[in-house]
């Protein structure tokens, strides 16, 4: 069934192609957002944490500057749903296991503070006394005041409903493929343009601009233009959620990070008095529960803060992260094989680990492709940088 011409199409209602569409629909234009599960892939699973200082990793300079500019934009994103969106500003506290989670740790915060990040030292004794529940044989510990969170399922369902009631179109469908401009009456060809979307159950949805923002299937849809590769690979995680008992709260206040014997850990409590604990990072393929990845979660967390194993254990998840090769984004126009760029097309995926954190950047990054302004800064997350039969002025641009 053709479905009524709209401004934009965005494939895929998980937080980040949401956020864009409620971003593009207070712009004044008219929206439709696809997708046949909203926020039931890697949204589903994620911790929300907000995190460019202690999730940094070396070398990822370029990343750093897109997590730190989404950070700064996640308060004024996050207002205009107040407390039913989940939003806190609450610190993170990152602690080491043993000697040599330690060291690790001391080499993190020297390469943090190098790029200027917020990072205040602090002994083991003042970390045990903004959190009691801390186990007392821990080898380090430093804060990230600035590193928040957000609860993504409740966002989500606060920025849904926002959208629906804005006058944004939500289609539970899936997504099949792109549409393209017909050769011009006149016999020469506008192919470089997409004009839709093309629905699986046979429909259309004719539109200005198409957002393509549905993580892992991104890949799979028919009709992207000629030459793009979007390299994306699942990287599963598992990660639990608890309950604490009316005894043991407050349980935390801040979300803590660990090293534990060289794995990562977190745990991030949660205003209704839940915690989050996740979580692991697995490119083995296996879409379910992984029961050596659940042991590693509640054996960790279990080290940095013993009384874990008294919380009431209220939910096991497992999703796939997009992954991309630089662990970065796949964000912004695409070039045409025959020069130019792809027009009506904007590409938004493969966040990985950063999806949450990254949403208002993103959806403030295609509000100024869609309204003619990119200045170019984020070049670097050109989505055809890996696809090297693409490459021309735009691209060698972004890598230069
Ligand atoms: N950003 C946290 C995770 O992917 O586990």
């Amino acid at each position: 069934m053709e479905q009524e011409p709209v401004d934009v199409a965005v494939i895929g209602a998980g937080i980040v192609g949401l956020g864009i569409a409620w971003t593009l629909l207070r712009s004044g234009r008219r929206v439709t957002l696809i997708d046949p599960a909203p926020a039931q892939g890697a949204t589903f699973a994620a911790a929300g944490m907000l995190a460019p200082v202690s999730e940094y990793h070396y070398q990822e300079e370029d990343l750093l500057a897109l997590t730190l500019e989404s950070a700064e934009l996640w308060e004024e994103f996050a207002a205009p749903f107040g407390p039913a969106g989940g939003h806190r500003t609450t610190p993170t506290l990152v602690v080491g296991f043993d000697a040599a989670d330690r060291a690790a740790l001391a080499d993190l915060q020297a390469a943090q503070q190098a790029h200027g990040l917020e990072v205040q030292a602090v002994s083991l004794r003042e970390a045990r006394r903004m959190e009691p529940l801390l186990s007392p044989q821990l080898s380090g510990a430093f804060l990230t005041p600035g590193d928040h969170q957000v609860d993504p399922r409740m966002l989500h369902a606060a920025m849904l409903e926002a959208f629906r009631r804005g006058g944004g179109t939500v289609l539970a469908e899936r997504a099949d493929g792109l549409q393209w401009a017909a050769d011009d009456d006149d016999g020469g060809s506008s192919a470089d343009r997409v004009t839709g979307v093309l629905l699986a159950s046979g429909g259309v949805v004719s539109a200005g601009e198409v957002v393509v923002a549905n993580g892992l299937a991104s890949p799979e849809l028919r009709g992207l233009p000629e030459g793009l590769d979007l390299p994306i690979r699942p990287v599963h995680g598992d990660i639990l959620r608890l309950r604490v008992p009316e005894r043991l709260r407050p349980f935390l206040s801040a979300t803590v990070r660990g090293s534990v014997r060289g794995i990562p850990v977190y745990l991030v409590p949660r205003e209704d008095g839940t915690v989050v604990i996740g979580a692991t990072q697995r490119e083995d393929g296996q879409a379910g529960v992984s029961a050596g990845g659940v042991h590693q979660l509640l054996r960790d967390a279990q080290q940095l803060v013993p009384a874990v194993a008294e919380l009431e254990l209220e939910e096991i998840t497992a999703r796939a992260r997009p992954g991309t090769p630089d662990n970065a984004p796949l964000l912004g126009r695409v070039a045409a094989a025959g020069g130019g760029e792809v027009a009506g097309l904007v590409i938004a995926t493969g966040f990985f680990r950063h999806g949450v954190l990254l949403t208002p950047v993103a959806a403030r990054a295609v509000l100024d492709l869609l309204d003619g302004h990119d200045d170019g800064r984020w070049a670097a997350f050109r989505p055809d940088r890996f696809s090297p039969g693409l490459l021309n002025e735009h691209t060698v641009e972004a890598h230069a």
